[in-house]
């Protein structure tokens, strides 16, 4: 619980009820503009909208389908309409597909405008609204972007306590990734307490991790690649599969995990499994078609000069990037249960 500043940019605050002021806190605008996913999310920002002075709300479609440039043109227009001004606030309320489209918007409109996040989902509090990256999606999945921060995240754990439990393992998984490459506290905290980690400190610490490394490399040239752990082999699953993100995320760190005892000397690939085990997420891809993961891997292999990069450890919170080859990625494939 408090308040503290990340990447010289944020100030994030964490807490049970938060009310407008909360929110608004540090910006003085003539007007405030809530953006909201329906359901959860709407009902919530239409309680910050109460205790604030004249505010627009404007609800916004669900998920994925909030990060187009229709969706961006659409707000825009409320936004003029509403005479929403430069020195104006924008608050983005939901998961991080809606701080994902907020911060969009605000970086556009009007040149920019200040925007402050209210993460509605544990993956939006610990991963999307820090960090800076703003986007929607194009030919592919966050094609289109900016980096810029918000000046504000507020997080509110009674919030997150409330979430469904898919929702908290999707966010545990992503925690449970930023403990693995930064904070071995955060690991043991996870392993000790599984899904009922007081999600106050999971989020404060997987969001100083997250920070550390976005204050070191905004830009993403180099160190920012270490949150990518688990993301090579994961995203391969999640496209090829169609399984969530963080289940996705899960079985990419156990793959991940063999490749770092292969090439790191890690010691923890066991206790890694059995974590993710014991926090109900997947440690295995039975019946995904290996060639369809192999060529999804290889696209990977095309951006990047120098052959197939991933992230490893060396031990946990002790991250490297290392150049794998095929056979490697064959084992990595194998301890998932993808053969052939
Ligand atoms: N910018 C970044 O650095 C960054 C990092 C990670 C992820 N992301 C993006 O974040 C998105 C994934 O985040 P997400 O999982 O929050 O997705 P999401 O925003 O699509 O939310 C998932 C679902 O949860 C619902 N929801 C939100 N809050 C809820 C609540 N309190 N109770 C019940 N339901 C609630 C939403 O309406 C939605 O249906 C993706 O678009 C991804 O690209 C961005």
């Amino acid at each position: 619980m408090g308040e503290f500043v990340v990447a010289d940019a944020t100030s994030v605050w964490i807490g049970a009820g938060a009310d407008g002021a909360t929110v608004m806190a540090g910006a003085a605008p003539r007007r405030v503009a809530l953006l909201a996913q329906p359901g959860v999310p709407a009902a919530i920002a239409a309680r910050l909208a109460a205790t604030m002075p004249d505010p627009v709300v404007i609800e916004i479609p669900d998920g994925e389908s909030a990060k187009t440039f229709g969706v961006v043109e659409m707000v825009c227009r409320r936004l003029a309409t509403a005479g929403i001004e430069r020195g104006d606030l924008l608050v983005g309320v939901g998961g991080g597909a809606a701080t994902d489209l907020a911060g969009f918007v605000a970086a556009v409109f009007a040149r920019g405008i200040r925007v402050h996040y209210v993460p509605t989902t544990l993956v939006g509090a610990v991963d999307a609204a820090i960090g800076g990256k703003t986007a929607l999606n194009l030919e592919a999945k966050n094609q289109v972007g900016t980096f810029r921060h918000p000046a504000r995240v507020v997080i509110d754990t009674a919030v997150l306590e409330a979430l469904p439990v898919s929702l908290r393992r999707a966010g545990v998984a992503e925690a449970l990734k930023a403990g693995l490459v930064g904070d071995p506290v955060l690991v043991e905290l996870l392993e000790r307490r599984r899904l009922d980690a007081p999600l106050a400190e999971v989020a404060e610490r997987a969001i100083h991790v997250k920070a550390g490394i976005v204050e070191r490399d905004f830009a993403e040239t180099g160190e920012r690649a270490h949150l990518n752990y688990g993301h090579t082999v994961g995203h391969a699953i999640e496209v090829a599969a169609g399984i969530p993100h963080g289940e996705a995320v899960a079985v990419g760190m156990v793959a991940a995990g063999r490749v770092s005892a292969l090439v790191a000397g890690f010691g923890g690939e066991d206790r890694q499994r059995a974590i993710i085990t014991a926090l109900g997420l997947p440690v295995t891809a039975p019946g995904v078609e290996a060639g369809r993961v192999r060529a999804l891997i290889a696209q990977d292999k095309k951006r990047s000069s120098g052959g197939l990069r991933m992230v490893v450890l060396a031990e946990v919170g002790r991250p490297q990037v290392v150049a794998v080859d095929d056979a490697t990625v064959t084992a990595a494939l194998t301890a998932v249960g993808i053969g052939g």
